[in-house]
């Protein structure tokens, strides 16, 4: 646990992060990257391939695609390893699908969401539908019924579980819940699952929404080490899309991004899912510590009302009446610092 009490300063380290306030006296938040290095795995494997020193075209590892078959495998979806198709994030081929949604197809977007499914529709001209989710019991959740109602057949949804911001994880019942609705609708879904791997609490489990065997076929689905291993800046995702109709029209459709992942981040991305889970138990530990003593904090401001995240680094705080207090600029806070 020590390792995560380690500070390292990230100014002039070309930190895309730290450099956007470089001469204001500001902790940088705006972004899901945290300031804990890697683990010893990743920096071992990165360095045999620097070491070689001959950095030209790369192919894939050969032992990935047995790696990502495996890990969600542990998840409950036995997958075959041609669905998978290497992108270099999540955040491009967000633009990539929505060019590819037919324009005349209704794309419902539950907010809040990560900023890019708002900006992308935004920059290629298409409509979307923003469906409002509601909180309940303190979890920021999609209203399956008001999806029910509103969606019309053969429509699109964008999805993120875990969610960001809330942290919400969707239970087992409720991803049903949700199939059945995909299935009756025939909805196309993208779902977001990078932050899959950072559920803070013992008790809960991510089901991937393409491992609901009724509705495999209407789901692209996105995967990455990114946010939990804390490798972004490596540029190297994946998609799963078991329906070869789909996979053929994203490839297509997003040639020039797929097949583009950064050789370091496809390194990183094969030896964190093999030799890293250690390392994100700590992870998670520590984030668990690091989150108690915020809530504490934020226990004294009465207007402060934290949505209290199931997964991610990442806390969302509602401020009641902003305008009546000083700390109105407390909207996000990400809790490893
Ligand atoms: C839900 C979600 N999707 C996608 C992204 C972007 O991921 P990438 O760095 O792989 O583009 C983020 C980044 O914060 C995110 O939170």
């Amino acid at each position: 646990m020590k390792l995560f009490d380690k500070k390292k300063n990230r100014r002039n380290s070309n930190s895309k992060k730290w450099d956007r306030y470089h001469s204001k006296d500001i902790l940088p938040m705006w972004v899901a990257d945290m300031d804990f290095e890697s683990p010893v795995c990743i920096k071992n494997a990165l360095r045999r391939y620097i070491e070689h020193g001959i950095y030209g075209y790369h192919s894939e590892p050969k032992e990935l695609r047995d790696t990502l078959k495996k890990y969600l495998n542990k998840k409950g979806w036995n997958i075959k390893k041609d669905w998978i198709v290497l992108t270099p994030s999540v955040g491009a081929p967000i633009y990539s699908i929505y060019d590819l949604i037919p324009k005349t197809s209704q794309v419902i977007v539950p907010t809040p969401i990560y900023l890019n499914f708002l900006k992308a529709p935004k920059h290629l001209g298409r409509k979307i539908e923003k469906l409002p989710m509601k909180t309940e019991n303190g979890r920021l959740i999609i209203d399956f019924k008001k999806l029910l109602s509103t969606a019309r057949k053969n429509s699109w949804l964008m999805f993120v579980n875990p969610q960001n911001p809330g942290g919400t994880v969707y239970s087992k019942n409720e991803i049903k819940e949700l199939a059945k609705i995909i299935n009756k609708k025939n909805i196309t879904v993208f779902s977001d699952e990078l932050h899959c791997d950072l559920i803070l609490k013992e008790n809960l489990k991510h089901t991937p929404l393409g491992s609901i065997k009724e509705i495999e076929n209407n789901v692209i689905s996105f995967y990455s080490a990114s946010k939990t291993f804390n490798v972004p800046g490596l540029n190297c995702a994946f998609a799963v899309i078991p329906s070869d109709k789909l996979r053929g029209a994203f490839k297509k459709n997003a040639q020039g991004i797929i097949d583009d992942a950064n050789i370091t981040g496809l390194i990183a991305l094969s030896s964190a899912f093999s030799k890293g889970w250690k390392w994100r138990d700590d992870l998670i530990k520590y984030l668990n510590l690091n989150l108690q003593i915020l809530l504490k904090t934020l226990d004294k401001y009465q207007n402060a009302d934290p949505i209290i995240p199931e997964a991610t680094y990442l806390l969302w705080v509602k401020i009641k009446n902003p305008k009546q207090k000083t700390y109105n600029h407390i909207l996000r806070i990400m809790v490893w610092v």
